[in-house]
C-alpha cells in the first residue's frame, strides 16, 4: 500500500528530471496537508527567545551582518518526534535522488527560519564551489495566508561565472539575471543546487516562516566546521 506521508515515484521522478535539466525548481503543495500543520503547530509552539540572529561564516560583523540577513533561526533536532514526519519526507527524497541522480547525498540538516516584518536576505551562495558539502538546498514554506503584496519573494538568481570567487553567506557585488521569483506560499518547496544558484530573500512586509535546509555530502575535509551553531 502506498504511503501517502511520503513523496511516491512518480513525484520524485519529476523532480529528479526538473532538478538535472535546470538545477532549480518550485513545486507548490508539495507535501500532505496533515505534516504542513504539524510543521505550523510546531513553529508556533516556539517562543521569540527559541529563534536566535543567524551566522554568516565566522567572525562577521554584526552590523554588516544584519544588513545582509536579518532572519532569525532554530535548528530541527531529527529525534524530535513532532518533526520527524518531516524528515522521513526529506530521507525519502534524498534516497529518491540519490537512485536517480548519483547525487551522494549523504545527509540533511534544517532550521525554522523566521523573517519578522521588513527582514531580508541579501543575495548569497549557500556554498562555496568545492570547498563546502551543501549540495542541495531546501526550502518549505508555511504562510497560511501569504498574499500577493505581502513581499518576502525568494528570486534565484543565474550562476555567476566559474572564475568568480566568492565566500559564502556574503552579499555579491554585483546580481547575474533573475530566473525565478519564489513567492512563500504555504506546502511551496524550492529546491536548487546550493554551489551553484545566487539568491536572496526579498523584504517580508510581514512575519515569514520557512524551513531550510541542505543535503550534504560526506566529504573528507575536516577543515571546514560546518554549519556554524
Ligand atoms: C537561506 C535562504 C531562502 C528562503 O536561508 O539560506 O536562502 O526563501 N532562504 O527563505
Ligand atoms: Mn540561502
Amino acid at each position: 500500500m502506498p504511503n501517502h506521508a511520503l513523496p511516491d515515484e512518480d513525484l520524485l521522478k519529476r523532480l529528479a528530471d526538473t532538478l538535472y535539466q535546470q538545477g532549480y525548481l518550485a513545486l507548490p503543495d508539495a507535501l500532505p496537508p496533515p505534516l504542513i500543520r504539524t510543521l505550523q503547530n510546531r513553529i508556533q509552539a516556539l517562543d521569540n527567545a527559541a529563534f536566535h540572529p543567524a551566522g554568516i561564516g565566522r567572525e562577521q560583523d554584526y552590523r554588516h551582518l544584519k544588513r545582509v540577513r536579518s532572519d532569525r533561526i532554530h535548528w530541527l533536532d531529527s529525534h524530535d518526534p513532532a518533526t520527524r514526519s518531516y524528515f522521513d519526507w526529506m530521507e525519502a527524497l534524498r534516497l529518491g535522488l540519490n537512485r536517480t541522480l548519483f547525487l551522494g547525498l549523504f545527509d540533511y540538516e534544517c532550521h525554522f527560519a523566521w523573517y519578522p516584518q521588513g527582514a531580508r536576505y541579501q543575495t548569497h551562495l549557500d556554498a562555496f564551489r568545492g570547498n563546502n558539502n551543501r549540495r542541495l538546498s531546501t526550502v518549505l514554506y508555511l504562510n497560511p495566508d501569504w498574499q500577493t503584496g505581502d513581499g518576502g519573494e525568494l528570486v534565484i538568481h543565474a550562476p555567476l561565472p566559474e572564475q568568480a570567487v566568492r565566500l559564502p553567506g556574503l552579499a555579491t557585488p554585483s546580481a547575474t539575471p533573475e530566473l525565478l521569483r519564489i513567492q512563500p506560499l504555504n506546502a511551496t518547496l524550492v529546491l536548487f543546487l546550493s554551489e551553484v544558484f545566487p539568491h536572496e530573500v526579498l523584504p517580508a512586509h510581514k512575519p515569514r516562516y520557512s524551513i531550510t535546509g541542505w543535503f550534504r555530502v560526506n566529504t573528507s575535509s575536516t577543515r571546514q566546521a560546518d554549519p556554524p551553531a
